[in-house]
């Protein structure tokens, strides 16, 4: 085949075929009149995800069991969108139990997020708004104005009704009781499987301006100027030779076919694999692309991904991941080489290897290097002051202070300056390894490099959790929240914060709550992704002041419509395989005050920090007491079950001083028994994971 001299003129053919734009006037009945003339109305909608204003995201295509899809233009302040509230509802109520999806979409560039939610409380919107902050989908949808009811056929993805939910508001008029009603006419035929009667009347909001969207066809953005910078920033470093992208992007030939790919994975949120909500704090490392990037980036490809002028900036590069990315290390320590079956299930490995080490060091950074990426799901590391005996695994419950951890996405661990983490001399280095097999069998021997100060560093990084092993996910439910909290008993700086679940995690938020009540929302995933796990690191760090809580607040997706879930009619425990459960953020913290040479001192605030999370896992109500109404799930309700002789104080509350002498006197009993920790997992949680972090899981 003769090799095309220049492939912009075959990457521009497949980003218009995946476009798949018409013009207005073939797609309409009535032309838009009034509507920018170069705007363009699709037939059909291409796939996109979108958080919404409770930052909890949806992505289109995931819907595709619901009867109709229905996203509603809302723009704040617009009178007829206000106007439009009770139809909106009355939408709602008739439709959302049939099998339709109600969304509304703003487009717009100045509603912030927290003016949508105080608009939606006045305006009575009880649905989620979908915040297009890039105007991606709005320009796609070919969207003009609020108010306009887009009704989408799930089968197809092709819009079958545009227009005013009826004809009882427009501009400055309304009817006390509307003649058509186009929306409610649509969604009868829709679900019915019959044409709709009418697909298209021309919208009556108001005018969304979106500023860039004239200009995508007269675009100058070209490859050679604006896009390869980004690639090289944001992208190669996994898209290259050795690299964990499965193709590489390393000049434009290897870029422009896939063009429409690279298009969906940024309208779909996928890449760059970052998935921390862009309004919520600033992060170390962030390797998301900026809105600005983000809009150049789309554009460039809808307007036919031209290469440009001149030579290939990236081509005159050699891009090869490095074997260690920080550097020569200063230890290299080896997993003990595991061989993973090609199918079935793996237990959490728990080997452990005798420390090197013959004196303490200071630990300054680390990286795992795994060789077989498929099969290992993550590698966590804590120190063993004393080595496991004969039969003894790397038990958690026994673990000090992390090396470092791995999941996808999340190799590499660097403390702040002159900061690090106290690794003794003698004992063990534990692991906690997940493997899962993938139709292959093979012998995976991971590496942990390790980095060390020269002379100890003046600050000291400690490692904690939030966790909650009493979760209880509903079977077939689209959204379950379930939430866990620690006392802070001392000021900390909080400098990073690792978000786990399993294969049905949806949204994962962080907050500090002070003494004050004043909540803060430190990270938010909207898109919990189990395979892009890492650490958020802030670029300043938090300032807790003691008597605050941590809190973690996640939402599970265990319906038929996550891809992910191995299985919507399971109610899924905590557990460690993928297939039950994990609500477990694991944060990087130094006390205020605490310093290399103090440390001692400050331990005990470790023991009184940990000491609480029990406590957080069962009030739910978050007011410093348990009520009968809290014990439930497989640890609260054994505490229920002695409510009466754990409530010594007779006020019909359980207080924390209460449930800490109830837990010690359990393990006081299981220690009787001689049941090994692991064997109890009732009421042991709390206590195994206490010390186990940095890495998550
Ligand atoms: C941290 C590593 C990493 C970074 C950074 C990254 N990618 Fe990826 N990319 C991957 C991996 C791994 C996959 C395989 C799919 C998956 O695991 O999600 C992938 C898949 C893709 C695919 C889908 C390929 C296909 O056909 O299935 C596209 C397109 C893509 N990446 C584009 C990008 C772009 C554009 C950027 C930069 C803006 C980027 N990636 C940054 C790791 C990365």
């Amino acid at each position: 085949m003769k090799k095309t001299g220049t492939s912009v003129a075959a990457a521009a053919l497949i980003a218009v075929a995946a476009l798949s734009y018409i013009s207005s006037s073939g797609a309409t009945a009535s032309p838009t009149a009034r509507a920018p003339a170069e705007v363009v109305l699709p037939i059909t909608v291409d796939d996109f995800r979108l958080p919404d204003q409770n930052l909890h995201s949806h992505e289109l295509r995931q819907l595709g069991d619901a009867s109709a899809v229905v996203l509603i233009t809302q723009a704040n302040s617009c009178p007829v969108s206000r106007n439009s509230s009770a139809s909106v509802k009355a939408l709602q109520d008739e439709y959302s139990s049939k099998g339709v999806e109600i969304f509304m979409l703003n487009s717009t560039t100045i509603d912030k997020r927290d003016a949508i939610i105080a608009e939606a409380q006045a305006y009575g919107y009880n649905l989620p708004i979908l915040l297009d902050v890039n105007q991606l989908v709005g320009e796609q949808l070919g969207v003009t104005r609020s108010a306009e009811v887009i009704v989408i056929d799930p089968k197809t993805w092709k819009i079958v009704y545009r227009g005013p939910i009826d004809d009882r508001v427009t501009y400055e008029r309304q009817k006390a009781k509307a003649d058509h009603t186009w929306a409610k006419d649509a969604l009868d035929a829709q679900l019915a499987g019959k044409p709709v009667p009418v697909a298209k009347v021309e919208a009556v909001g108001c005018l969304v301006d979106f500023p860039e969207r004239a200009k995508i066809a007269t675009s100058k953005v070209t490859y050679v100027k604006n896009i390869a910078p980004m690639f090289e920033d944001k992208c190669v470093s996994c898209h290259e030779p050795g690299g964990i992208g499965p193709m590489p992007f390393t000049k434009f030939e290897e870029i422009s076919p896939f063009a429409p790919m690279i298009r969906e994975m940024i309208r779909t949120q996928r890449m760059p694999p970052w998935r921390a909500d862009p309004s919520i704090g600033h992060f170390l490392g962030d390797r998301s692309l900026s809105a600005a990037q983000i809009k150049t980036l789309v554009h460039w490809i809808e307007a036919g991904a031209p290469r440009g002028a001149g030579a290939d900036p990236l081509a005159a590069k050699t891009f090869v991941a490095p074997e260690w990315p920080l550097g020569k290390p200063d230890l290299v320590l080896d997993v003990p080489a595991f061989t993973i079956p090609a199918n079935g299930i793996v237990d959490y490995q728990r080997p452990y290897i005798v420390n090197p080490l013959k004196e303490g060091k200071w630990l300054r950074a680390s990286t795992i290097k795994v060789v077989n990426r498929q099969t290992v799901h993550h590698i966590l590391t804590g120190y063993l002051a004393q080595v496991p005996g004969p039969g003894e695994v790397a038990n958690e419950s026994k673990w000090g202070v992390s090396l470092g951890g791995y999941a996808v996405g999340a190799e590499s661990f660097v403390e702040p300056p002159d900061t690090g983490a106290y690794i003794p001399p003698g004992g063990a280095v534990g692991f906690q390894v997940h493997y899962t097999p993938f139709g292959q069998q093979v012998t995976e021997h991971s590496q942990i490099a390790l980095y060390f100060y020269k002379d100890k560093p003046k600050f000291v990084m400690r490692n904690s959790v939030v966790l909650n092993a009493n979760i209880v996910i509903p079977a077939n439910t689209e959204s379950s929240e379930q939430q866990a909290y620690i006392d802070v008993p001392k000021d900390m700086m909080l400098y990073g914060v690792f978000p786990h679940a399993h294969y049905r995690g949806a949204s994962s938020q962080f907050f500090m709550v002070e003494p004050s009540g004043k909540r803060t929302l430190l990270v938010s995933l909207p898109h919990y992704d189990f395979n892009w796990q890492r650490e958020y690191n802030f670029v300043q760090p938090v300032k807790v002041p003691a008597g605050s809580k941590l809190l973690a607040v996640y939402t599970y997706d265990n319906s038929v419509r996550n891809p992910a879930n191995p299985d919507h009619n399971r109610v899924v425990p905590w557990g460690d395989q993928s297939f039950d459960e994990m609500l477990y953020t694991a944060f990087h913290y130094e006390w205020v005050g605490e310093t290399s040479d103090k440390m001692e001192q400050y331990a005990s605030f470790d023991k009184d920090l940990n000491q609480g999370r029990l406590f957080g896992m069962l009030d739910t109500k978050m007011n410093g007491k348990l009520d009968m109404s809290e014990l439930t799930g497989p640890i609260g309700k054994q505490f229920a079950a002695n409510f009466a002789k754990i409530d010594t104080d007779h006020d019909g509350f359980i207080e924390p001083n209460e449930l800490a002498a109830a837990e010690a006197g359990m393990q006081k009993r299981r220690q009787q028994a001689s049941q090994p920790a692991t064997a109890a997992p009732a009421a042991a949680p709390a206590q195994p994971a206490a010390e186990k972090t940095g890495g998550g899981q």
